[in-house]
C-alpha cells in the first residue's frame, strides 16, 4: 500500500458491473437462444453484481436489440448501456432510458473495444450528443484512456463519470511485462486521482481478471469495475455464480487491505 492510499479513504463502496456481452457471443455462435444473456443477468444479480453492463454494437455481433429490451424489463440492478455515439444508438437509449450510458469508440473490424474515446478531438459534437441523454436521466460515462487531456475533455463536455480503460495494464500483466504493467498501473492511479479532483466519478474496466482487478480496486477514487470476458470465460470452469462471488470477494478484500475494516 502506498502512503497516498494509507492517507485516504475510499470514496464509497466499490461496485461490480458484470458485462454479459460474451454470453451473447456464445449464443450467437449457434444462432439459437442458449445461453441466454438475460438468464446470465439474473444469476449475476443473485451472485452480488451491482449492475449489468451490455454493449449493443452497431453490427449486433453479440447483444441484440431484443436483449436490451428484455434486460430493461427485468433487471433489479441498474443497466449500464454501452454504445457508440451514433444517432441510431442515441435513439435506442432514449427509448429505454437505462440508468447509465457509457459512450465507447467502436470500429467494425476490431475484436473488442481497443482504446478509449477521443473525446478531446470531438468534444463539441459529443457535448451535443450527450445532452438529450442527460436530460432523459441517464448517467453518462465516457470510456477513456488514462490520459489527462481526454479526462479534461470529458469534464468539459459535462459528463459526470469516466471509465478508465485498463486494457494496456492488463495486457502488460498477461504478457509478463511487469515493469510496463507497473508503469500503467501507476498511471491509472494518478489519472483516477486527477479525474476525481475535477469532480468526476471514476470507473474502470477492460480485461480485468482475478489477478489484475485487486490493485485497481485499491484506488480510493474508483467506484465501479466493469468486468465481462474473464468472468464469462471463468464460468466455463467454475460457474458464473462462483466466478462473480469470487470477484466480489477479492474486490472487497483489496479495499479492506488498502483502507482497513469496513471499507469495501
Ligand atoms: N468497460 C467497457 C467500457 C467495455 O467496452 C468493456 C468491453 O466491452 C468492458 C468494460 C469489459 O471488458 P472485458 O470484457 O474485457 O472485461
Amino acid at each position: 500500500m502506498t502512503d497516498h492510499e494509507r492517507a485516504r479513504r475510499p470514496l464509497g463502496r466499490l461496485r461490480l458491473g458484470v458485462n454479459i456481452d460474451h454470453v451473447a457471443t456464445i449464443r450467437n455462435a449457434r444462432g439459437g437462444a442458449h445461453p441466454d444473456p438475460v438468464h446470465a443477468a439474473r444469476i449475476a444479480e443473485a451472485a452480488g453484481a451491482d449492475g449489468i453492463t451490455a454493449h449493443l454494437r452497431e453490427d449486433r455481433r453479440h447483444i441484440t436489440d431484443a436483449d436490451i429490451e428484455a434486460l430493461t424489463g427485468m433487471l433489479r440492478v441498474p443497466l449500464n448501456f454501452e454504445m457508440a455515439a451514433t444517432p441510431e444508438m442515441q435513439a435506442i437509449a432514449l427509448k429505454h432510458r437505462p440508468h447509465a450510458v457509457c459512450i465507447v469508440p467502436e470500429k467494425r473490424e476490431e475484436r473488442t473495444t481497443e482504446g478509449g474515446l477521443d473525446v478531446a478531438a470531438d468534444d463539441n459534437r459529443l457535448a451535443h450528443f450527450i445532452t438529450p441523454l442527460r436530460e432523459a436521466g441517464c448517467r453518462i460515462s465516457i470510456f477513456l484512456a488514462a490520459d489527462r487531456r481526454q479526462i479534461e475533455a470529458a469534464h468539459r463536455i459535462g459528463a459526470p463519470v469516466i471509465e478508465l480503460h485498463t486494457g494496456a495494464y492488463c495486457d502488460a500483466h498477461n504478457e509478463g511485462r511487469f515493469a510496463d504493467r507497473d508503469v500503467e498501473l501507476e498511471h491509472l492511479r494518478e489519472m483516477s486521482a486527477f479525474a476525481h479532483s475535477l469532480g468526476l466519478e471514476v470507473h474502470a474496466g477492460h480485461g480485468l481478471t482475478f489477478e489484475t482487478a485487486a490493485p485497481v480496486a485499491a484506488f480510493p477514487e474508483v467506484m465501479e469495475l466493469n468486468i465481462g470476458h474473464f468472468l464469462v470465460g471463468e464460468a466455463i470452469f467454475s460457474g458464473l455464480d462462483s466466478a462473480i462471488r469470487r470477484m466480489r470477494e477479492l474486490m472487497e478484500r483489496a479495499r479492506r487491505e488498502a483502507f482497513g475494516e469496513g471499507a469495501a
